[in-house]
């Protein structure tokens, strides 16, 4: 209807003006005329239309505001505006990782538009499982479509620096191959669907404290081994349509409108020709309002890096464009190229397919994969004695802990989705004919509901959607009346829960640590049953890394469930009772203490309250590759999980032992226990380090064995390339895999070595050579092996 009015008072100003209507009518129409001759018909007015997004008109269920167009698809984070006179329709963006984030009712329509709540990121990491994460995508990728949706602000690959970041849940590993490969596999999955995918926060997005400004001093070495190395792998293998800029700045410069970001890399070395967006006002400290005419981001420097739209708009940004593009004080060609690659987006969409979406996907169907997916990315962490799989279903459980009544299905703010429902554990496990005690029941399903009233109320008062998140404490439990369910029930379960979200980093003490009213239950409960020879099972329904060497010891089975999706309790139900044999490994190290993570020493910078400088001084030594080189012993080490069954690895291979441009590595697993499973193969390669200092072992390659009948074996096989092999030497600007023995590691964990086999390589090679990029704005030492 707006369009229609300025379509009219448009004509009206051509016939004044002596043009005939119909000249104006033959304006160039995307799709029909060139697109060069599209954007030479533009003004600049038009032309800031299309580089500054229309707002956020409808999302979180708001009605849009006076001047925003009308909205497709309500919640949804935001598009590109349309210019009806040239033919250019608006598309639709939404968040987000867990799946499409939509409002699930709208106004006067009795339909609902509900989506399917997937595993959180760090879940379906550590599934380590491509071809599943794969199908996932592929059930997020119908949602979108049917739902009427062009983008899915998805998939998030920031690397886990440091445990306490809020977001690390959304993300997927401390290590940049499992989160290139992954976020691969993802984009793929929803690609496939002709629909498009956001990959980011692009990059070294690893902290939620000042988030908008923080600036991250990073070396070239560790922007390109550890911050780069999974966007680089998974743009350049799954080719997703757009990128999302980082909010934060890196070596000085904001990351949209950073050009050794952009250009250099992104662009110039990697050839990525798709579009590039900012995050949601990205790329200034601070904003009032879309409509607000005071502060806008440097509109000028983020284009001319190549940062073709701004996301999500405002009117401050539009007046800054409009200016520079009239006075001449912003580089057209780039203008022009920014605008190319958006009309390029545009023409791949089903909007402009116009394709007839359902408003129905197959609900049914995702929540199956969901159920699934949630298993294949759950951590054994402990089974002793093998409590686990539990298969008495005639006694009944005692079932402890806030959680286990009210599950957490995915983390909060943009990565959380709107599902019809969620399982709790409670529900999954009656559903799968297991007896809970009702007396706690009872007594905890009204105090779970009062506390959690409680703190949504707080959150409400606090910024709601971007409000820290509190947990709430746990219910005190009498000493008599536990003695008394220790004897009447079989065993005990607890569940520890966290969650977090945007905008906001994890607190060391009772969050990353236990809190006290934890810490008693579980002391108090696993006293209680074991004094009545009754064991105790933790599950943790958590979405980043929390501390477990204090009190893993107490307990006699550990369950890392993760934030499991909407069929959460199903899941887990499925591994408890055995119908799932979990086969997930961890991403990233469960360390002792905290502050054995070298980056805690600079988390989330400097000064400590307002973080507005952070130095990234541990280098490439993030997560594993810091824990073994210096021999850290962590509480559970990257890579590590168990199986209900057990593995032999066998006939490990090498093509040659003289590496010259590819090697295939190839080794026999073999299930040797008395229940079918999968295994997860790590291949870690430990390079000689003449012309750098390198971490003892780094994982090169990974696979995942289909379900292993007892006794059954399968050999994987891995191709590995000079590149592979190589780490960036910066005196060189190049990727160089240095001449000398190589010893390739095959790993059930980052720990457990299986088995050994050396190589060599003659002289050195340069895979790669590149541009000078990311010098650093401050001094600083990083750390060195
Ligand atoms: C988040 C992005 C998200 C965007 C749109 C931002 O706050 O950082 O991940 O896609 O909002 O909702």
């Amino acid at each position: 209807m707006k369009q229609n009015i300025k379509t009219v008072a448009l004509s009206l100003v051509c016939v004044l003006g002596g043009i005939s209507l119909s000249n104006a009518q033959k304006a160039p129409q995307l799709g029909k005329a060139s697109l060069d001759e599209v954007i030479a018909a533009m003004t600049a007015e038009e032309k800031a239309e299309l580089l500054i997004g229309p707002g956020m008109p409808g999302y979180a269920g708001l009605v849009p505001l006076e001047g925003e167009p009308d909205v497709r698809v309500l919640g949804a984070a935001g598009g590109n505006a349309g210019i009806e006179r040239l033919g250019i329709p608006e598309t639709v963006f939404a968040d987000g990782p867990a799946g499409l984030r939509i409002q699930p009712k709208r106004e006067n329509d009795p339909n609902t538009y509900y989506a399917t709540a997937f595993p959180v990121g760090t879940s379906l990491a550590s599934s380590w499982n491509t071809q599943l994460i794969e199908e996932v995508g592929k059930a997020m990728g119908e949602e979108v479509k049917e739902y009427g949706v062009d983008v899915l602000l998805a998939p998030a690959l920031n690397i886990h620096r440091n445990p306490l970041n809020g977001r690390n849940f959304e993300y997927y590993s401390e290590d940049p191959l499992v989160a290139g490969k992954i976020a691969s596999a993802y984009v793929r999955g929803i690609q496939s669907h002709d629909v498009g995918t956001s990959v980011k926060h692009f990059a070294a997005n690893n902290q939620e404290s000042n988030r908008l400004s923080v600036n991250a001093h990073v070396s070239e070495r560790a922007m390109r081994e550890i911050y780069l190395r999974g966007f680089e792998i998974a743009i350049k293998e799954a080719k997703p349509w757009t990128i999302m800029t980082a909010y934060n700045k890196i070596d000085g410069t904001y990351a949209s409108a950073s050009n050794d970001l952009l250009k250099t890399v992104l662009r110039e070395e990697w050839g990525y020709e798709g579009l590039v967006m900012t995050d949601w006002f990205g790329g200034y400290p601070g904003f009032e309002t879309i409509t607000d005419t005071t502060r806008s981001s440097d509109v000028v420097a983020q284009l001319e890096a190549g940062n073709d739209l701004m996301m999500p708009g405002t009117v401050a940004q539009k007046n800054a464009l409009i200016k520079a593009l009239k006075d001449g004080s912003i580089d057209e060609a780039a203008v022009n190229a920014s605008l190319k690659r958006i009309l390029n987006y545009i023409l791949k969409t089903p909007t402009v397919a116009k394709y007839k979406y359902s408003d129905k996907p197959d609900l049914k169907a995702h929540a199956e994969v969901t159920r699934n997916a949630a298993t294949e990315g759950m951590v054994l962490l402990k089974n002793e004695g093998d409590v686990l799989p539990y298969t008495n279903k005639s006694g009944t459980l005692a079932v402890f802990g806030d959680t286990s009544y009210d599950f957490i299905a995915g983390g909060t703010g943009s990565g959380d989705v709107n599902e019809a429902y969620s399982v709790s554990l409670i529900e999954g496990l009656t559903g799968a004919g297991y007896q809970i005690d009702t007396d706690l029941q009872s007594a905890y399903v009204p105090f779970v509901k009062e506390m959690t009233a409680k703190e949504m109320k707080r959150r409400e008062e606090n910024g709601g959607l971007l409000a820290d998140v509190q947990r709430i404490p746990e219910m005190p439990l009498d000493k008599d009346l536990l003695a008394k369910k220790a004897k009447a029930s079989e065993v005990a379960v607890i569940t520890i829960g966290r969650n977090a979200g945007e905008q906001h980093d994890r607190k060391v003490s009772n969050d990353f640590y236990l809190g006290q009213d934890e810490v008693k239950m579980i002391n108090t409960v696993s006293e209680a049953f074991h004094a009545e020879g009754k064991k105790v099972i933790v599950i943790l329904n958590i979405g980043g890394v929390i501390e477990t060497a204090s009190w893993k010891d107490k307990v006699d089975a550990i369950l890392l469930a993760w934030q499991a999706g909407q069929e959460g309790g199903n899941s887990v139900a499925d591994v408890f009772s055995g119908v799932k044999n979990p086969s997930g490994k961890l991403t990233m190290t469960f360390p002792v203490d905290y502050n054995n993570h070298p980056s805690a020493a600079n988390f989330p910078g400097f000064p400590a309250h307002d973080p507005k400088e952070v130095f990234y001084e541990e280098g490439i030594y993030v997560g594993y590759r810091y824990f073994n080189t210096f021999g850290v012993k962590p509480s559970y080490e990257f890579g590590f999980g168990q199986s209900y069954t057990t593995f032999e690895y066998a006939d490990l291979k090498l093509s040659t032992t003289r590496f010259t441009d590819e090697l295939e590595v190839s080794v026999k697993v073999t299930n040797t226990g008395a229940v079918a499973g999968k295994e997860v193969v790590q291949v870690y390669v430990a390079a000689p380090a003449q012309l750098a200092d390198k971490p003892s072992e780094e994982l090169k390659a990974f696979g995942k064995t289909e379900v292993l009948e007892p006794g059954q074996s399968e050999t994987l096989s891995f191709k590995l390339t000079a590149k592979d092999l190589a780490s960036f030497i910066d005196a060189q600007s190049a990727w160089v895999a240095e001449k000398g023995t190589y010893t390739v590691k095959i790993g059930a964990s980052s720990l457990d070595i299986q088995l050994k086999e050396d190589f060599t390589i003659a002289e050195d090679i340069t895979a790669e050579k590149v541009n000078n990029a990311f010098d650093l704005d401050a001094e600083m030492e990083t750390l060195k092996n």
